[in-house]
């Protein structure tokens, strides 16, 4: 019966493929990805804030936090949102699963396509890392993925052994992709015309004599370089592809050691403490680059590092601090980024592949100020 349903789920998810949950708008062209970084979400009104002015403590909790995704939501209207970890801070949550549903709350009840992975704070509660993610994929509006489907990896044949939708070649839980249609009645309706990719960088190192923070494990980039692959192949079978590929943008929780490779005079924001990234390099970084679609890598992690630098093509940008249950800085306003990517114009006015990305932060003042607005990739200028 299990293996029934385990067949069932995995076909149904094939033969939806075509449908794309997500899409561009066919009137403007745009897609809009709204990241929300570190909410360190607990119990709610008794949650108190952290890193807040004195005058300012009273009367903040969590209900900050929600009210904060809540104006931004009515101000950017994203097509979707991404949670990237640290969601929850399951060590002060009475209950990790209420924690959840309170934390995705504005996503769902906007009826808002979001995806999420897992920060290292998550499964500090009492649920797991596995039984965390089960839980937001049973959650409304979410399109995220415990682990990619058993059929769509192409395995090593011995010595494994698989569950559904927890194929155990793959290390961690929440490492999936999601296509981006194009707008609907022009020619690559049916083309993915945007890619993401998210993945589980994990909580810690489990090996002995290596401390700190989890990385992205070979498992999970082969799983990402053979997605890639796959859907750089489709996409340039398409005639009006112009033998390129289509745009990826990759989101995780930890930032990569390459995040240390940008200074005040190349990178765009603020870097207001160190790189919190993993002692070791497990390469994700070079696996990226190899595959060559990607051009914007996203992350939380460092609450007060805000920076978007690029780095031989790829961007590598923090989201900026969001959650008041988390460190900050008092005075130094919680953020957001946005992502804004465009279909360009054949010369008829037809939409043709995506040909900007765009980003900006939001703050958590009156104004809900933009800043940082930046191009973070145009084909037609970076020839990249
Ligand atoms: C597309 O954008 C237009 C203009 O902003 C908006 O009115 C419309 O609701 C959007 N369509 C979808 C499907 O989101
Ligand atoms: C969480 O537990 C604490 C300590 O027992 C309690 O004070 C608080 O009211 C609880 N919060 C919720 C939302 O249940
Ligand atoms: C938190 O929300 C309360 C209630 O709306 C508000 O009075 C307070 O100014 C907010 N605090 C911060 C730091 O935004
Ligand atoms: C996309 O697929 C739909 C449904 O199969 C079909 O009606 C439409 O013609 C296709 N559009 C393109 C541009 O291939
Ligand atoms: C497409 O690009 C690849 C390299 O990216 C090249 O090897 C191949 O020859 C190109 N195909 C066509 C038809 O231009
Ligand atoms: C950024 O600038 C610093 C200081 O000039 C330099 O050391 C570093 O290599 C640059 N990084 C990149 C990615 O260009």
């Amino acid at each position: 019966m299990g293996l029934l349903l385990c067949i069932v789920a995995v076909f149904l998810q094939f033969s939806l493929g075509f449908s794309f949950p997500l899409r561009f708008n066919q009137t403007t062209g745009h897609f809009k990805i709204l990241q929300v970084a570190d909410m360190h979400y607990a119990n709610g009104a008794t949650t108190k804030c952290l890193d807040v002015l004195p005058a300012e403590f009273a009367t903040c909790s969590d209900l900050n936090t929600t009210a904060f995704i809540e104006r931004l939501i009515h101000a950017e209207r994203p097509d979707f949102m991404v949670f990237t970890g640290d969601n929850i801070y399951g060590f002060d949550c009475n209950d990790s699963t209420a924690s959840q549903v309170a934390a995705f709350a504005p996503a769902v009840n906007a009826q808002i396509p979001w995806a999420a992975v897992l920060g290292n704070h998550d499964q500090e509660g009492n649920l797991n890392r596995m039984e965390l993610m089960q839980h937001i994929v049973s959650m409304d509006y979410t399109l995220a993925q415990i682990n990619p489907p058993l059929a769509s990896l192409t395995l090593p044949s011995e010595g494994h052994h698989y569950e559904c939708g927890l194929a155990s070649s793959i290390d961690g839980y929440g490492n999936y992709n999601l296509e981006v249609g194009g707008a609907q009645g022009s020619p690559l309706a049916n083309k993915s015309v945007l890619n993401l990719y998210f993945l589980d960088s994990g909580d810690y190192s489990t090996v002995p004599g290596i401390g700190g923070y989890g990385w992205i494990k070979p498992s999970q980039q082969l799983w990402f370089s053979q997605t890639s692959a796959q859907l750089q192949a489709e996409y340039k079978s398409d005639p009006t592809s112009d033998n390129t590929s289509a745009p990826g943008l990759v989101y995780f929780h930890i930032p990569l050691p390459e995040f240390i490779a940008f200074s005040a005079s190349n990178m765009t924001g603020g870097k207001q403490e160190g790189i919190s990234s993993a002692d070791m390099n497990s390469g994700f970084f070079t696996t990226i680059r190899e595959a060559g679609d990607v051009k914007a890598v996203f992350v939380g992690h460092d609450h007060v590092n805000d920076f978007c630098g690029e780095l031989s093509g790829v961007n590598l940008c923090y989201g900026g601090g969001f959650g008041y249950h988390a460190y900050g800085m008092a005075g130094w306003s919680r953020r957001a980024r946005v992502v804004m990517a465009t279909m360009g114009k054949d010369d008829n006015g037809g939409w043709v592949g995506v040909e900007e990305i765009r980003t900006w932060k939001r703050l958590d003042d009156d104004a809900l100020t933009t800043l940082d607005e930046e191009v973070l990739w145009n084909p037609s200028v970076t020839h990249s």
